[in-house]
C-alpha cells in the first residue's frame, strides 16, 4: 500500500492514523457486547462477559484477558456516573494494510461507550408496533459480531412503517428473534420463543425472562413459531438489555387482540424488574 485518500486529502501511509486500518471496518472482523445499569448496578455482569468471553473464542481471538476487560467496563461506568447507563464495548482483531488473513501477532482494539438510557416508561405503557423483515443474516447469529449489516437493513425498513423493531423471518418461514431483541409470544400460559440453535444469539434478557417466566407459573416451550401463528398470539413482546421487556401491541399491521399491554406481559415485567434491584 503506497497512499491512502480520506475524503479529499491525500496521505502517506507513514501519516495515516491505525484507526483507519481497523480490520472491524474493512471486514466487521470483531465482536461486541451491550450491558446496562439499573440504579448505580451493572445487571447480569458475568454473563455478558461470558457471552463476549464466548464470541471472541469463536473468531479466534484469543490474547484478550478477560479480567482486563471486567476492569475496564468497571473503569468507564465509574468514571461516567450515570445510574441507568448502556455501556457498549467492542474488540476489533486489530489494525492492518486490508488483506483477509491476519498475523496472529496483530494487538487487538477495544472501544467502548458509556450512554445514558433514556426513559421508556410511555413506550413499554403503550406497547410497539413491530413488522417483518426477512432474516438475510450468515449462519452464525449466536457470536455476537460487528457484522450488523442485515440489522440495519431490517431495522430501516422497520422505521419506515412506523415500527420500533423488525422481527426476522427465516427461509422456512419462521420467526428467528429481533433485528436487535429476543422475540416471545404467549399462548394461554404457555410462552413461547425460539431455541438456542446457532440461527439466533444467546440473549441474556431472554434467560432472564425465562426465569422470570416460571416463577410466576408459565410453561416454557423453546420452538419458533410463523408471523401467521404470532398474529393469533395472546401475548407479544420483545426482550432485549437496553430496554428489559417491551410489549408488542400491533404485528404486521395486525393488532394484537386489544392493542394494548395485557395480562402476563405486565406482570413479567414487574417481576423482572425485582430482579435488577
Ligand atoms: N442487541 N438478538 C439480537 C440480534 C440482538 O442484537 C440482541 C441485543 C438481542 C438481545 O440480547 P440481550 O438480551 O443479551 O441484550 C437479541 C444489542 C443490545 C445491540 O445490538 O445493541
Amino acid at each position: 500500500m503506497h497512499l491512502a485518500m480520506i475524503d479529499d486529502k491525500i496521505l502517506t501511509i507513514e501519516e495515516l492514523e491505525p484507526v483507519y486500518l481497523d480490520r472491524g471496518t474493512f471486514f466487521g472482523d470483531g465482536v461486541y457486547e451491550v450491558l446496562r445499569s439499573y440504579n448505580g448496578k451493572i445487571f447480569a455482569f458475568e454473563d455478558h462477559l461470558n457471552r463476549f468471553e464466548n464470541s471472541l473464542s469463536a473468531i479466534g481471538i484469543t490474547s484478550v484477558k478477560i479480567d482486563q476487560i471486567r476492569k475496564r467496563v468497571q473503569t468507564a461506568f465509574d468514571s461516567a456516573g450515570i445510574a441507568n447507563a448502556k455501556i457498549y464495548f467492542h474488540i476489533t482483531r486489530g489494525s492492518a494494510p486490508r488483506n483477509h488473513t491476519y498475523e496472529s501477532s496483530l494487538k487487538p482494539n477495544f472501544f467502548l461507550t458509556v450512554t445514558e438510557i433514556p426513559d421508556d416508561t410511555e413506550e413499554k405503557a403503550k406497547g410497539i408496533a413491530v413488522s417483518t423483515y426477512p432474516d438475510l443474516r450468515w449462519k452464525r447469529c449466536d457470536i455476537k459480531s460487528l457484522n450488523l449489516l442485515a440489522n440495519v437493513l431490517a431495522r430501516t425498513d422497520a422505521a419506515q412503517k412506523d415500527c420500533a423493531e423488525a422481527i426476522l423471518v427465516n427461509e422456512s418461514g419462521f420467526i428467528t428473534e429481533g433485528a436487535s431483541s429476543a422475540f416471545f409470544a404467549i399462548f394461554g400460559k404457555i410462552l413461547c420463543t425460539a431455541p438456542l440453535t446457532t440461527n439466533i444469539l444467546p440473549s441474556i434478557t431472554r434467560k432472564y425472562v425465562i426465569q422470570t417466566a416460571k416463577n410466576i407459573g408459565l410453561e416454557i416451550v423453546e420452538k419458533s413459531i410463523t408471523p401467521e401463528q404470532a398474529k393469533d398470539a395472546d401475548e407479544l413482546f420483545i426482550a432485549v438489555t437496553t430496554k428489559d421487556i417491551v410489549p408488542i401491541v400491533k404485528f404486521d399491521n395486525r393488532i394484537i387482540r386489544i392493542g394494548k399491554p395485557v395480562k402476563y406481559t405486565k406482570l413479567l415485567m414487574k417481576e423482572y424488574l425485582l430482579l435488577t434491584k
